[in-house]
């Protein structure tokens, strides 16, 4: 059964392939797209069937979907040009006749508010009318989100954000790769909508508490209003639109729109998703070792 993979140049697409071999599914069944495929080289080395592919190509779309079962579809990153997007990926599974298609959503899709679900709802409304069997992998946030910025909030102590005391599901992309593998390798999933996240919500001064602990320096959780955090998430190099959608959805944070109490990634994936403390500790281990790299002294 041949796995269609897209993003897999990306961070998630790329996790789903490699736990995909890891697996044990043959590399032959794997086919992983992406536009920049030379970083997935090694992949197509390991007998990945690799295949460029850009959203905005229907043929291209077409003729790398023809012969798969079943497909993962990554969401894409254009605000607003990602909805076309990701109808050309589902108008090629249909014309396949794929046999189920798994879309990477956001948590609480069916009752967000937030300019960043609105590609996700438009997404979810094109699957149900296409008539392709699909499954909605709502992903909550990613560790990595906060993780990767590490290196800023150890440098300043300071944690900016918009989410007051809202609780985060957050979990590893790691975690929701395993969810996706799940559905792409077992049965049963049409149909569905998964509600993912971490079973430890955490608030911002949480997670600033959790890396004071493990790096021994105080970091503090500074809230801020939405203008200013946006402001300082450009100041950083987010390009303004994003930055305007990252600290809109904080405050939407702060109500809950990135909680969840739902278990379903734990059970898709059979184990606890990753805690906040073991993300922090392998970040911070990470970020030692890269400063202990040669050439970083
Ligand atoms: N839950 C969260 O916290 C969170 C955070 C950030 C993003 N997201 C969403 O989750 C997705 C996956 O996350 P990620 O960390 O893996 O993102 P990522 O590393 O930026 O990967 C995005 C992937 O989408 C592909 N892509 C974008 N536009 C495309 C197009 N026009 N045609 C074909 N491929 C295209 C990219 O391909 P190339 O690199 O080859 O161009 C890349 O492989 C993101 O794209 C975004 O929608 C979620």
């Amino acid at each position: 059964m041949s796995l269609l993979i897209t993003g897999a140049t990306g961070h998630l697409g790329r996790l789903v392939v490699e736990q995909l071999l890891a697996a044990g599914v043959p590399a032959g069944d794997i086919i992983a797209t992406g536009r920049a495929t030379e970083k997935i080289k090694d992949l197509a080395d390991r007998g990945v069937q690799v295949r460029a592919v850009d959203f905005g190509d229907q043929a291209a779309v077409r003729a790398a979907v023809a012969d798969a079962d079943r497909v993962l579809l990554v969401s894409a990153l254009d605000p607003g040009g990602r909805v076309a997007q990701h109808g050309a990926v589902i108008d090629a599974a249909r014309a396949a006749g794929v046999s189920l298609l798994a879309y990477t959503s956001i948590v609480n899709a069916e009752t967000a508010t937030i300019r960043l679900a609105e590609d996700h709802q438009a997404t979810e409304r094109l699957l149900r009318d296409s008539g392709v069997p699909h499954v909605l992998l709502r992903n909550g946030w990613y560790h990595e989100n906060y993780t990767d910025r590490l290196p800023a909030f150890l440098a300043q102590g300071v944690i900016p954000g918009s989410a007051g005391e809202g609780r985060i599901s957050a979990a590893a992309r790691a975690d929701y790769a395993a969810a996706a593998v799940r559905v792409l390798t077992t049965d049963g999933h049409a149909g569905q909508a998964y509600e993912l996240g971490g079973g430890q919500p955490f608030t911002l001064a949480q997670l600033a508490a959790e890396i004071s602990a493990q790096s021994g320096k105080e970091i503090q959780y500074a809230d801020l209003p939405e203008a200013e955090y946006a402001s300082a998430l450009k100041a950083h190099g987010m390009p303004d639109e994003f930055a305007i959608m990252v600290a809109e959805t904080d405050v939407a944070a702060a109500h809950g729109a990135l909680h969840t109490a739902s278990g379903d990634l734990a059970a898709l994936t059979g184990r606890p998703a990753t805690t906040l403390s073991a993300a922090v500790a392998a970040a911070l281990s990470a970020l030692d070792q890269s400063q202990a790299a040669p050439g970083n002294d």
